[in-house]
């Protein structure tokens, strides 16, 4: 199965866009309610907690995770996959919602590490939103710049942006804060010039409208969602192996949550668009044992123990 992971709900703006551009897969969702939000948390929590949920999804059954949180692929997922992944699951995969979009933005493959000449075509102006940590993380602005170096990248961390929109902020506020965002950004890209815009942050499809009205109308916003969903299907054809069609009268998605059920149920309304019947995960899930999932290989690559 293919296992999408969040910090908590914004990962089902990333869900939506995958069941409806693969509608015969099926998908298990886990948000880590209870730990959320990263958006501010440290980089080794961040991290810790990362591993920690890929290892649930590969735990369920499920060979192939993406991390639907930006600050999680932001902080987590070099790291994850140049250490912890082909030290203790060599066989499973990682992916992140940072590679469609930095693939792109350079036109370029996130397998090549270098400055290609497939980018020589794609010089412009970026700008990056997204909470302070993946800000703080680099991770855009690094992925791009190595792949396609003429492209200018400027980043404007939202502070508590993801919280306001969570606890339901009027439209107003929302606008505000968002107007106030794009000044900052623009006032620090001399001239204000921008050619793209990266919505980088699991949240902010909820106020895309808010952000094309405080930007200039030939600033086009990336939708993320929708490059995540292209990207998935074209690495499905590549790798069939992680296919997993859903069979007569099996559900298209089943969703976990490290809190519980009942708290995150309005949430996952508004992110997703339909009610979703969360179970909350523990050492068992909605009364059902966990089924058995991969031995990790033995290895030095631990996960870190995070206090939360
Ligand atoms: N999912 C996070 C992201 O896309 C936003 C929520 C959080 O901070 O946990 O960066």
């Amino acid at each position: 199965m293919i296992g999408v992971f969040d910090s908590g709900s914004g990962g089902l703006t990333v869900l939506r866009a995958l069941v409806e551009r693969l509608p015969d897969q099926r998908f298990v969702y886990l948000g880590d309610h209870g730990h959320a939000p990263y958006g501010e948390r440290s980089p080794d929590e961040v991290y810790g907690l990362t591993c920690a949920g890929v290892s649930r999804l590969f735990g369920l059954g499920c060979s192939l995770v993406i991390l639907a949180c930006n600050t999680a692929a932001a902080v987590a997922l070099r790291r994850l996959q140049q250490t912890w992944l082909p030290a203790r699951f060599p066989e499973h995969r990682v992916l992140g919602v940072l590679v469609p979009v930095v693939e792109s933005v350079t036109q370029v493959s996130w397998e090549v590490k270098a400055a290609s000449p497939a980018a020589e075509s794609t010089a412009g102006r970026v700008g990056i939103f997204a909470t302070p940590r993946t800000v703080e993380s680099g991770a855009y602005p690094r992925e791009i710049g190595l792949r396609a170096p003429a492209v200018e990248v400027f980043q404007q961390a939202c502070p508590s942006l993801v919280q306001r929109i969570e606890a339901g902020a009027t439209a107003e506020t929302l606008a505000d804060q968002v107007a106030a965002e794009v000044r900052a950004l623009r006032a620090r890209a001399e001239g204000g010039h921008l050619d793209r815009v990266i919505l980088g942050c699991t949240h902010y499809p909820l106020v895309e409208a808010a952000f094309r009205a405080a930007l200039p109308p030939e600033v086009a916003i990336l939708s993320q969602p929708r490059l995540v969903a292209e990207s998935l299907a074209d690495y499905l054809r590549r790798h069939p192996r992680h296919r997993t069609p859903r069979g007569a009268g099996q559900s298209r998605i089943a969703a976990f949550s490290t809190a519980e059920a009942k708290t995150v149920r309005a949430l996952g309304r508004r992110f997703f668009g339909e009610t979703l019947a969360f179970c909350q995960i523990g050492g068992q899930i909605g009364g059902m044992s966990l089924p058995p999932g991969p031995r990790p290989a033995p290895g030095p690559a631990q996960a870190p123990t995070v206090q939360v």
